[in-house]
C-alpha cells in the first residue's frame, strides 16, 4: 500500500539537521498514573474535539519511553543527552499538537518497553521504529501505523553467506533482542544459532570482528548504520516483511490512543511529517 523505506537513496540524520530541538532527558519520572491530563492542548492547532479524558504519568507531559540506539529514528548523538531522529521529531510534534511538552525518559531496552507501557506509571507511550503486531496487541493498544519498514540481513561486505548457507547450527545470527528481526530469524532461518542482544551498535561491531556471522534489524536502521560507521558490513538481503510502526498506549488509556490518532492525522494533513520524512529520509516516504 505505501511506500517501503528500503530505498538506496536512504538519507541520514546529520548532527546539523537535527540540532533544532531540545527534549529534556528526565530521570525516570515516577508519578503517579492518575493525575488527569490537562486540555491545554491549543485547539485552534489540532482542532481537537478529545478534551483530555485521558491520563497522563505527570500533567501537561507526554512521557516517552524508546530504546535509543535505533538511528535514524531515535538516537543521540555524542556528547550529547537529548534524543534525535524521525520518531522523536514527530512525536514532539504530535505532542505540540495536543498542547504537551514531550518528556524522554532515559534509554529502555526495547524489551522492556511493551511491559513497561502495560504495566503503566512510568510512561505514557513508547515510539521506537516499534512494528504493530498481534502478539503484542495483545498486551498494549497501537495507534494508527506512522510508516512502513522492511528488515534487512546484515553480514560482511566480502562475505558469501546466504540466508540458506546460514541456516546450520554452526552459524550465529545476532539480532536486538525482541524485535521482529528476532522473530524472523527463528522462523526463516531455523536451524542456525540465534543471538539475541540489547544493542544495535555492539551487534555490528560483533559482526565486523566475526564474532556473529549476520545480523538481522529493519533495514532502514541497518541502511543508516552501514552507511555512516560500518562500511565493512553489507546488506545481504532486503527482506520485504511489510512491517508497519506504531506508537504504543496502555490498553488502560484508550482515550490518549484516539488523542495521539487525531494528532498524528493532523501532523500528515498539514505537512509537518512531510517534513520530518524530508530531514531525516531525504524525501517523503509514506502516504
Ligand atoms: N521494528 C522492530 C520491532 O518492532 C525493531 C524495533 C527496534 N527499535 C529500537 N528502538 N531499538 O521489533
Amino acid at each position: 500500500m505505501s511506500v517501503n523505506i528500503n530505498r538506496r537513496t536512504f538519507l541520514t540524520g546529520t548532527a546539523a539537521a537535527a540540532a533544532s530541538f531540545a527534549l529534556a532527558a528526565c530521570g525516570g519520572s515516577n508519578t503517579s498514573s492518575s493525575a488527569a491530563g490537562s486540555s491545554a492542548g491549543s485547539a485552534s492547532e489540532a482542532g481537537s474535539s478529545a478534551q483530555a479524558s485521558y491520563k497522563l504519568v505527570t500533567p501537561g507531559k507526554l512521557t516517552i519511553a524508546a530504546e535509543l540506539g535505533f538511528a535514524p529514528f531515535e538516537y543521540i548523538d555524542e556528547g550529547s543527552t537529548d534524543p534525535v531522529g524521525f520518531d522523536v521529531d514527530l512525536i514532539k510534534a504530535v505532542a505540540q499538537k495536543m498542547g504537551l511538552e514531550a518528556e524522554y525518559l532515559p534509554n529502555q531496552a526495547f524489551d522492556t518497553l511493551v511491559p513497561l507501557i502495560k504495566q503503566g506509571g512510568k510512561a505514557d507511550v513508547a515510539i521506537a521504529g516499534i512494528t504493530i503486531t498481534d502478539d503484542r496487541k495483545e498486551e498494549v493498544d497501537f495507534t494508527d501505523p506512522y510508516l512502513d519498514s522492511n528488515q534487512g540481513l546484515i553480514v560482511k561486505a566480502d562475505s558469501a553467506e546466504t540466508q540458506e548457507s546460514l541456516n546450520d547450527a554452526s552459524k550465529k545470527v545476532a539480532c536486538q533482542a525482541g524485535t521482529t528481526g528476532e522473530e524472523w530469524i527463528k522462523e526463516n532461518i531455523p536451524d542456525c544459532t540465534v543471538v539475541p542482544l540489547a544493542d544495535v551498535t555492539a551487534s555490528l561491531e560483533g559482526v565486523t570482528t566475526g564474532l556473529y556471522d549476520a545480523f538481522v534489524i529493519d533495514l532502514p536502521v541497518a541502511s543508516n548504520m552501514i552507511s555512516q560507521s560500518f562500511k565493512d558490513l553489507k546488506v545481504a538481503l532486503e527482506i520485504p516483511t511489510g512491517e508497519q510502526y506504531g506508537i504504543i498506549v496502555s490498553k488502560d488509556n484508550p482515550e490518549l490512543t484516539k488523542a495521539l490518532n487525531e494528532a498524528l492525522a493532523a501532523v500528515k494533513e498539514d505537512g509537518t511529517q512531510d517534513e520530518i520524512e524530508t530531514k531525516w529520509f531525504g524525501s517523503v516516504i509514506s502516504q
